[in-house]
């Protein structure tokens, strides 16, 4: 009994004890938020509001929770603008504050230390205000996930505590006037995924810790006073995708591991002092929209890869000590805006790839020592409003496209032709200053002015990269035979009795002296034999990636390619594959190509109308050939005037085909490069496929080309303008250095390629004709002439309107 007394005693008291403290909770809660709203009256924010305290869950930049407690402060600057006000919030009043952000209001003064008590807060936005002083400690700010404070004037250094907020995601505190080091405790931050410090006074080590920040997203350290090394930990970050370091005092090199950051989309290092070359693994970073490594000291070569970086729209290698030639690959790089390369140590020409960069939009060279000409597929370049070529080595007359381009002052001075003056050019002193329009209907003036344009041809730049002869791998073959030094050597279609060394002896290993040219892949040799007979040797470049499949692939094209047997076609004797070289032996052409006949004024001459027609009709030939009769059909793929050979007879002789081919087994998608600018037809600026079309367009420059005497290029430019075309007799393009026509036949022959020549140029390849009809052609059919030479205007060829009557054939 009594222990039941007891026993319901003290249950009646634990029931007081807890009715007691559940209404002091509730006493608690009613003055907290009493607290809260004398706190947002006395701060004077809200001023126009202060009558309704009691609706100030609904006021502007204002969330409760559903005990009425302020859980989120965000006034408008627009509405409620807090300024001076800032001091008079009472902060430690909120306890179930979690968002506060007084993003540009103005605010002056430090940062109030009650901030610091409120332990719920997930994010502090006091960014783009005018806060001085230090930062408050924030370690008991444990839940903090997003901290920014960057557009102040906050002063003082980072403590280490700040390593506790492990919640943080996001620390911004760029431009401040923070300083000393950064803390190597950031690298406990392993939830954030962007640390912005940007535009502050640090100064030491960039902490290898920070490798450690695996979600980093972005990193911007740029614009303080680090020193020492970029650490190579940065390599760890593999979620990066901006990485800005520029500004600082960095020194060392570049280090390799930040290829593996292929997230990467802007990568900033410039104004630092890193030395060492750009590695080419760089190229691994193929989302990369905008590199800048300007005003370092970088050595060596830009790396020709920098052709995979496609996604690039902003390159900027500017003030370094880079040397070498700029690699023609940039040309892949198609999404460019801005390409900055300037006070470098550069060489080499321009590369005529350049001109596929259609964006452009800024193209600075200047202070380097490029030479060369500049290349006329820079006419491409429309965009451009900022461009610079001074201080180099550029040579040669410049071409007429440049009067169309910004900040260039022109005077005509008569016969189409213009002085021109650019800052843009100053600083080459062999570049002429005049340039003159060729399309003019008076050989009179072509005649006086003897200009030809130059002309740019794409390096061969087939071999580099994916083949290299391994010869471990080579079978012997029938008819190849091993040489004493263990060279593999094979002549497949040569009567005579000839060895390696033969060849090698009689043109002393490769002596300059018998190098006639540079022609489509490589140098060519001229090689008298002990026999009597010449041979031209095609030595190709030297091969340096490995490519088991190449081997046997290149066997069978070079066994191929010598049953290729036509009289209008360079005769392949054999091949021979060597540690340091690999060649091709072919027939010899005593007069070289047709583009050094058509220079040369003694030899154009003497190539006179019918021999010209003649040559066209045997290049006709040849290609049809060459697409419809072989075993397997060739594309020739680079059909130029540089490639076709003439022979003591004034005969043609389509050289190279198949080269491209042969050397090219596996990057069809890299073929657009592989023609001669100026030939190439047009569909391959958006297109990879090489088809037979591609050489009809080829052949119907080529055709123009061999009845104008030089490269019709003006004239392609106004094709298919008919007004411009109206106005130009076939008379006024003929060679000017031959007397017109006096023959009734040579003139019906001119006729007939001039008119197929331009029923080949059309953009639309299937509006060309094939090889064989063209050959066709040629081969049957008579034309009888009803109007003079002078009387057919371009337009009526174009048109094929002319009268001009076509018998049938049978
Ligand atoms: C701020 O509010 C707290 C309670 O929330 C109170 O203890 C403190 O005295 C207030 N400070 C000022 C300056 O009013
Ligand atoms: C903030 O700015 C106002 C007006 O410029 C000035 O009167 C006030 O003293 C400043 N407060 C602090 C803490 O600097
Ligand atoms: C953080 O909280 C602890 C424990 O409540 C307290 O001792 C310490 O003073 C607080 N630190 C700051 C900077 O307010
Ligand atoms: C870090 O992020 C993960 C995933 O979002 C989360 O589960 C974890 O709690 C976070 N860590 C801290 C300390 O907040
Ligand atoms: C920034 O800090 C430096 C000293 O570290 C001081 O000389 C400078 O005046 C400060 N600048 C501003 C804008 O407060
Ligand atoms: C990187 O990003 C991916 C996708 O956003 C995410 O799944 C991953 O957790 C992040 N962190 C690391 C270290 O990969
Ligand atoms: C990197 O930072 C510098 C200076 O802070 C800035 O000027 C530059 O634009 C940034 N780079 C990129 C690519 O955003
Ligand atoms: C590259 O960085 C330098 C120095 O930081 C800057 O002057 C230049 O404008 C930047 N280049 C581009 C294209 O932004
Ligand atoms: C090209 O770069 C040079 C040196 O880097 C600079 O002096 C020049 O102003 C730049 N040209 C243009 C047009 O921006
Ligand atoms: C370019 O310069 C390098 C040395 O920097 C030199 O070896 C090379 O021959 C030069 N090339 C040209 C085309 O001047
Ligand atoms: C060419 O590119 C296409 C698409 O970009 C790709 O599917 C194809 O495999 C590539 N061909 C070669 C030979 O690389
Ligand atoms: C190439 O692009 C141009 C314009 O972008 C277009 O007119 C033409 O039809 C395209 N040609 C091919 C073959 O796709």
């Amino acid at each position: 009994m009594a222990s039941s007394m007891i026993t319901f005693i003290i249950l009646g008291l634990w029931t007081t004890i807890v009715v007691l403290s559940s209404a002091s909770t509730i006493i608690g809660t009613k003055l907290s938020l009493e607290l809260e709203a004398q706190a947002l009256l006395e701060s004077g924010w809200w001023s126009s509001y202060n009558n309704l305290i009691s609706n100030r869950c609904n006021w502007p930049g204002i969330s409760c929770n559903n005990d009425g407690s302020i859980t989120d402060i965000y006034p408008p600057p627009n509405i409620v603008k807090v300024g001076v006000k800032f001091g008079k919030m009472n902060f430690s009043s909120f306890p179930n504050l979690v968002h506060l952000n007084l993003n540009d209001h103005g605010l002056n003064g430090s940062i109030p230390p009650e901030i610091v008590t409120l332990s719920k807060l997930k994010n502090l936005y006091l960014n783009w205000n005018y806060l001085t002083g230090e930062l408050p400690s924030l370690e008991n700010l444990s839940q903090l996930a997003e901290l920014d404070f960057s557009h102040n004037e906050i002063s003082g250094s980072i403590s280490q505590e700040l390593g506790n907020l492990k919640s943080l995601v996001l620390l911004r505190l760029s431009w401040n006037n923070l300083t000393r080091s950064i803390p190597s405790a950031l690298g406990f931050l392993s939830n954030l995924t962007h640390l912005e410090m940007r535009s502050n006074q640090f100064y030491n080590y960039i902490p290898p810790e920070i490798g450690e920040l695996k979600n980093l997203i972005t990193l911007d350290l740029s614009n303080n006073k680090l020193v020492g090394l970029i650490p190579s930990t940065l390599g760890k970050l593999t979620n990066l995708t901006t990485l800005n370091l520029s500004n600082n005092k960095l020194v060392g090199s570049i280090p390799s591991t930040l290829r593996r950051l292929t997230m990467l989309t802007s990568l900033d290092i410039s104004n630092n002092m890193p030395v060492g070359s750009i590695s080419s693994t760089l190229s691994q970073l193929i989302f990369l929209e905008t590199l800048n490594l300007s005003n370092n000291i970088l050595k060596g070569p830009i790396p020709q890869k920098i052709g995979n970086l496609r996604a690039l729209y902003s390159l900027d290698v500017s003030k370094n000590k880079l040397n070498g030639p700029i690699p023609f690959q940039i040309g892949y790089l198609r999404k460019l805006i801005s390409l900055d390369l300037s006070k470098n140590q550069l060489n080499g020409s321009i590369p005529s790839q350049i001109g596929y960069l259609r964006r452009l939009i800024s193209f600075n060279l200047s202070h380097n020592f490029i030479s060369g000409e500049i290349p006329l597929p820079l006419r491409n370049l429309s965009h451009l409003d900022n461009w610079d070529l001074s201080y180099n080595k550029l040579s040669g007359i410049a071409p007429i496209f440049l009067t169309s381009f910004p900040d260039i002052h022109k005077n005509y001075i008569g016969h189409n032709c213009y002085k021109i003056y650019s800052k843009s050019l100053v600083g080459n002193k062999d570049l002429s200053p005049y340039t003159c329009s060729l399309i003019t209907r008076r050989k009179r003036i072509l005649n006086h002015l003897k200009i030809f344009l130059p002309l740019t041809v794409f390096p061969a730049f087939l071999i580099y990269g994916h083949l290299l002869f391994s010869r471990s791998n080579l079978k012997s073959n029938n008819g190849m035979q091993e040489s004493k030094t263990g060279n593999l050597f094979s002549i497949l279609n040569y009567d005579g009795r000839i060895t390696y060394e033969d060849i090698i002896k009689v043109i002393e290993d490769f002596n300059t002296r018998y190098c006639i040219g540079i022609g489509g892949h490589g140098s060519v040799y001229k090689a008298e034999l002990p026999s009597g007979k010449t041979v031209a040797l095609k030595k190709l470049h030297r091969l340096n990636a490995e490519d088991p499949n190449f081997d046997k692939s290149f066997m069978n094209e070079i066994k191929f390619l010598s049953e290729v047997c036509h009289r209008n076609i360079v005769k392949l004797h054999g091949f021979c594959v060597h540690q340091r070289s690999m060649f091709l032996i072919y027939e010899y052409m005593e007069r070289g190509s047709l583009r050094s006949v058509l220079t040369k004024d003694v030899e154009a001459i003497e190539l006179d109308w019918s021999k010209r027609v003649d040559l066209i009709h045997g290049i006709a030939h040849a290609l049809s050939y060459l697409h419809n009769d072989c075993s397997l059909p060739i594309v020739h793929r680079d059909l130029s005037s540089h490639n076709i050979l003439i022979n003591s007879n004034l005969e043609a002789f389509v050289a190279d085909f198949g080269a491209a081919r042969m050397l090219d087994l596996d990057s069809s998608n890299q073929t657009i490069l592989a023609g001669t600018y100026g030939y190439v037809a047009p569909e391959l600026a958006n297109t990879t496929t090489i088809t037979k079309k591609c050489d009809v367009y080829s052949f119907g420059v080529l055709a123009l080309e061999v009845l104008m005497g030089r490269h019709p290029q003006e004239l392609l430019s106004l094709f298919p303008s008919n007004s411009l075309l109206q106005n130009i007799m076939l008379n006024d393009i003929l060679d000017p250095r031959l007397s017109p026509p006096t023959s009734h036949l040579d003139t019906q022959k001119i006729v007939l390629v001039a008119t197929i020549a331009f029923a080949c140029l059309p953009m639309e390849p299937k509006s060309r004709p094939t090889m064989k009809q063209v050959s066709h052609e040629f081969l049957c059919c008579q034309r009888s002439l009803a109007k003079p030479l002078g009387e057919i205007s371009l337009l009526q060829l174009v048109a094929s309107e002319m009268d001009v009557e076509k018998e049938l054939c049978n």
